[in-house]
């Protein structure tokens, strides 16, 4: 594949749990570079969906490093919440504070959601909008989505971000109590990847 030829790539995002989730998909043989080593600083996300930040992103480093880039985007969507907060997942964190404070809202807002209904609706998604740019005039772009729930609380000090409260479909543990090679390996991002390759 494409993929196959590259020497080395830029892993276009400053998130380190990102960088180091992306790092473990790649193959061994590519040498991984991040922005931190380049002084790159991160574009401003203008896009309304995971898919035109992902692109924006990409494009940004790609043209910074000229270096093929591989760039991600992506959040938490709970259904309750009209899909929120999505492309602002990063936002809210820093809006509320820190993860911990976006969580204890999250956990609050899905509760207050569902006052007096028989029915919980929990749902939740990650999704996951990958970009993968190889040069000025080749670009490939996948979507991975994971299906899950909101727990009721948060649970587990493993992986990044919404991860102690996100829990996948089928399973009874959150993403925080989870091995992270155990949820690197089923994950959004994951799932996008695998598209991509
Ligand atoms: P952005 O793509 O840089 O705008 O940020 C995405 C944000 O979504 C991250 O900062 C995390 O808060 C959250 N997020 C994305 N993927 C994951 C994941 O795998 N686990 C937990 N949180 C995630």
């Amino acid at each position: 594949s494409e993929m196959k030829k590259l020497t080395k790539i830029l892993i276009g995002t400053h998130n380190k749990g990102k960088i180091k989730e992306i790092s473990y998909l790649l193959n061994k043989k590519i040498k991984k570079i991040s922005p931190f080593q380049l002084n790159i600083d991160s574009p401003v996300e203008t896009g309304k969906t995971f898919k035109s930040n992902s692109e924006l992103k990409a494009k940004y480093f790609f043209k910074k490093s000229k270096i093929a880039t591989i760039s991600d985007d992506s959040g938490l969507c709970i259904e309750c919440l009209g899909n929120k907060p999505g492309v602002y997942s990063a936002r809210w964190a820093k809006k509320y504070g820190n993860f911990k404070q976006a969580m204890l809202k999250i956990i609050h807002l899905v509760k207050n959601k569902n006052k007096n209904k028989k029915k919980q609706n929990t749902k939740a998604k990650f999704v996951c909008s990958l970009t993968l740019h190889i040069n000025a005039k080749k670009k490939y772009n996948t979507t991975g989505i994971i299906y899950g729930n909101i727990s009721d609380k948060i649970l587990g000090k493993n992986g990044f971000g919404y991860d102690p409260i996100f829990i996948p479909a089928g399973l009874n543990l959150t993403f925080g109590q989870m091995e992270n090679s155990e949820k690197v390996l089923m994950d959004h991002r994951y799932l996008a990847f695998k598209k991509l390759k």
